[in-house]
């Protein structure tokens, strides 16, 4: 199946939009959020004054980067999920003896540009960048196999899995990072739902636009007929479940198609987008010894909005 631009539609993202909104609770996966549309809105988001995640996250990582760099330095330093590869630069400007940077992002395009670039402001580093889902097992290049490692991964993306995903992403890692290896992760905090519903509901309306891009994307690439004017954003905090839950809800009974198949919506029937869970510490380093870490070190900001952990592979 073609569309009108003659560009093959992607059947992996056909099938799970079919089988997504197929769902009792229709679902949509937000891993697909990050087209180059969906990928500016989010950075838009991480500038919100609202959206106080990035920059708590960076200013933890800016104030205690010469004792990450110390955990990390002499390892190879693999970052789950790279992108444009720009928070390690806070602790690629204080590791001065890593082994290497080892960048692993699917998007090949984005990773090898990425990579590029840091080589060209480190050119005392190697930079060996792996393209591969970081969320399954992947190989590693020999000579970063069998030396030592280290772990990153920011943003508390941790928080937009399921708590199984969590472990079994955990788990992964400790098994990859290996004997002496450890995990530098950015996890966001529970606190005041308040604060919680205003960053996933700002005031411009960027989070909305994120959401909603959704639907442009599915209309443009799998032949869609979304009104993006029937439907709105909606992020409630589920407390029971610790999570900001990102819907689009459907202002009228109607009926809209995805490459020629019909699906019907009541009125106020939402799709699921997204999870954004919220941890506390201590539920944290649980999760952490579960999945065959020993918690090392935990930094937060004076206002206990985010954590940076370095999770010890355990002996
Ligand atoms: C990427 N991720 C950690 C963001 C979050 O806060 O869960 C995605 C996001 N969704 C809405 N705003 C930001």
């Amino acid at each position: 199946m073609l569309d009108s631009e003659d560009h093959s539609i992607d059947g992996q993202f056909l099938n799970d939009v079919i089988e997504g909104l197929s769902r009792e609770q229709k679902t949509l996966a937000p891993k697909y959020f990050y087209d180059a549309n969906g990928s500016a809105l989010f950075d838009k988001i991480c500038k919100l004054d609202e959206y106080y995640p990035t920059r708590t996250e960076v200013g933890l990582l800016s104030d205690r980067a010469s004792e990450i760099a110390e955990l990390v330095d002499g390892q190879h330093l693999i970052e789950f999920g790279s992108g444009s590869s720009v928070k390690i630069r806070i602790l690629l400007n204080a590791a001065k003896g890593l082994a290497s940077y080892v960048p692993v992002d699917i998007s090949r395009e984005h990773l090898l540009g990425a990579a590029e670039s840091i080589a060209e402001d480190y050119p005392n580093l190697d930079v060996i960048p792996v393209c591969a889902d970081f969320t399954r097992s992947f190989e590693l290049p020999d000579v970063v196999e069998q030396g030592a490692k280290a772990g990153f991964f920011p943003g508390s993306t941790i928080g937009n899995f399921s708590r199984t995903e969590a472990h079994d992403f955990l788990a992964m890692a400790a098994g990859m990072l290996g004997n002496g290896g450890g995990l530098v992760i950015g996890v966001d905090l529970k606190k005041d739902p308040k604060m919680l519903k205003a960053a996933y509901n700002d005031q411009q309306g960027v989070t909305a636009a994120f959401n909603l891009n959704l639907l442009a994307r599915i209309n443009r690439e799998l032949s869609g007929t979304f009104d993006l004017d029937s439907f709105v954003h909606d992020a409630r905090y589920v407390e029971h479940k610790g999570r900001v839950e990102m819907h689009l809800v459907s202002l009228k009974k109607q009926a809209v198609s995805v490459n020629g198949q019909s699906f019907a919506f009541q009125k106020d029937e939402s799709i699921h987008t997204e999870n954004s869970h919220k941890y506390d510490i201590d539920e944290f380093h649980e999760i952490g010894r579960e999945t065959g870490f020993e918690p090392d070190r935990t930094w937060t900001d004076e206002n206990n909005l985010f954590s940076v952990h370095y999770l010890k592979v355990a002996a």
